[in-house]
Order: C-alpha cells, then sequence, then structure tokens
C-alpha cells in the first residue's frame, strides 16, 4: 500500500469484526509513528493502549457515567460559526441517512453517539494525553502523530476512528489508566480493529471543501 492508498483507503470506522489484533502489529505501528515530525523535536504525545479485560473495565465505568464539569477542552467551538456548522450538519445527515435514522429521531441518534463509549465495538482503544503545559502548536503535532498512526494502521490493515469524545470522560478515564489530571489533559481516544466495511454506516460518503476553498497558490 502507498501512501496516497493509505489516505484515501482510511475513514473513520464505526462498525468492527470481533477480531483480536495482535500486540505486535500494534507494537511496530506506533514505533514506526514515533518518526512523525514535531515543533522543536518536543514529541508531546503520550498514550495508554487497552483491550480485554482492562477495555472491558472502563467502558463498565464509561456507560454509567454522566458528562465531566468542567469539560476536559471544548472541541465543538466551531458549531458557533456559519461557515463550520453546515459541515457538522451535513456529517450527520449522512451518517444517520446511511444508518436509516431519521433527522427527528433524536433518540437513536443520541444512542449511536453514546455508542462512542464502547469505541462502537472496536477490540483496541488507544487513550492519548499530553502534559497540560503543552500549547496549541504541541496540539497539533499530537494530531500529526495521531494521523501517522492511522495511516500506518491502513497498511497493516486495520481501522480506526478518533474520539474526541472520550475526552467528556477525561478525568474518569485518566483515573482507569493511572493517568495525573493535575499534569495532563485527555486529547481523545482511537478506536482500533478490522472495520466491518459491510456495515452502513462505514459506506457513506464523505464530503470535503473543494481544494480552492483550502488551499490558494500563487507564483506558479
Ligand atoms: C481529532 C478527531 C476527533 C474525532 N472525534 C470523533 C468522535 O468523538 N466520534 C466520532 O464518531 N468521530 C470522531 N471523529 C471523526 C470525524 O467525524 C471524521 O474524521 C470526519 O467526519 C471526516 O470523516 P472521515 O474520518 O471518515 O474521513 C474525529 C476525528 C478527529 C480527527
Amino acid at each position: 500500500m502507498n501512501v496516497t492508498e493509505a489516505v484515501a483507503s482510511r475513514r473513520s470506522i464505526r462498525a468492527y469484526t470481533d477480531e483480536k489484533v495482535p500486540l505486535d502489529v500494534l507494537t511496530r505501528v506506533l514505533d514506526k509513528a514515533r518518526m512523525a515530525p514535531s515543533g522543536c523535536n518536543f514529541q508531546p504525545w503520550e498514550a495508554t493502549v487497552l483491550t480485554g479485560e482492562p477495555l472491558k473495565a472502563l467502558q463498565a465505568r464509561l456507560l454509567p457515567a454522566e458528562r465531566q464539569d468542567p469539560i476536559e477542552y471544548s472541541y465543538s467551538e466551531p458549531q458557533k460559526s456559519e461557515r463550520y456548522l453546515p459541515r457538522l450538519q451535513e456529517l450527520g445527515a449522512q451518517m444517520y441517512g446511511a444508518m436509516g435514522i431519521a433527522r427527528d429521531d433524536k433518540e437513536s441518534r443520541n444512542r449511536f453517539v453514546e455508542a462512542n463509549k464502547v469505541s462502537f465495538g472496536a477490540p483496541v482503544l488507544m487513550l492519548i494525553y499530553m502534559e497540560r503545559l503543552h500549547a496549541a502548536p504541541q496540539w497539533s503535532d499530537v494530531g500529526m502523530w495521531l494521523q501517522t498512526i492511522m495511516l500506518l494502521l491502513r497498511e497493516e490493515g486495520l481501522d480506526s476512528c478518533p474520539q474526541e469524545w472520550m475526552s467528556d470522560f477525561g478525568r474518569l478515564i485518566k483515573d482507569h489508566i493511572g493517568v495525573s489530571d493535575e499534569t495532563h489533559i485527555l486529547f481523545c481516544g482511537l478506536a482500533i480493529g478490522y472495520g466491518d466495511r459491510s456495515d452502513p454506516v462505514n459506506q457513506f460518503e464523505r464530503t470535503r471543501t473543494p481544494l480552492e476553498d483550502q488551499v490558494r497558490f500563487a507564483g506558479f
């Protein structure tokens, strides 16, 4: 698989098979991802990877849990903008449309959002956090590391779904994995597994804005 194929075949997968993910495959991916770039080579990313009993135990705590207050950080500011809100609405229309969930069926929509708590059935959950002292540039570094991992997972035939929604339970999660809430902020989860690509939720068309709306060229 070349890079273009990895980029094109990666999508956020929200239904998985039961197939287990071997530790050596994950270690290989994460070892390669160490070469992701970061400003000043700070390498601000840290993570804990769970499967089996430790993952089940976390999910058992998450299922009855309420979202934490105060929040870990805000990931929804762009919803206040007329430029970005329609993008979220379009994603919802496509995703819930593929699952046959009607627009006004709030209960079914909420139930699917809650499926974030079990990472959509993925057998592996990677929890990604960083020290609180980091600022915007380091958040972007962690994002680059995340994408590097997601692409390397594709090379191994694996799928993933980043889950910032997990940050709504950041303190509970950090308590579960023994990470200090005082020093660390939970960025997101990453569901990992072999995707059930036949499931409609993994098949809807994903839209992107045209290149000319994203990038300007000059001097060519
Ligand atoms: C940092 C980050 C956090 C995300 N958090 C969630 C999440 O909590 N739950 C979810 O279902 N999808 C989540 N997503 C997936 C996005 O919805 C998805 O990337 C976007 O709709 C584009 O679709 P694609 O990844 O399938 O190309 C997240 C993506 C990123 C990059």
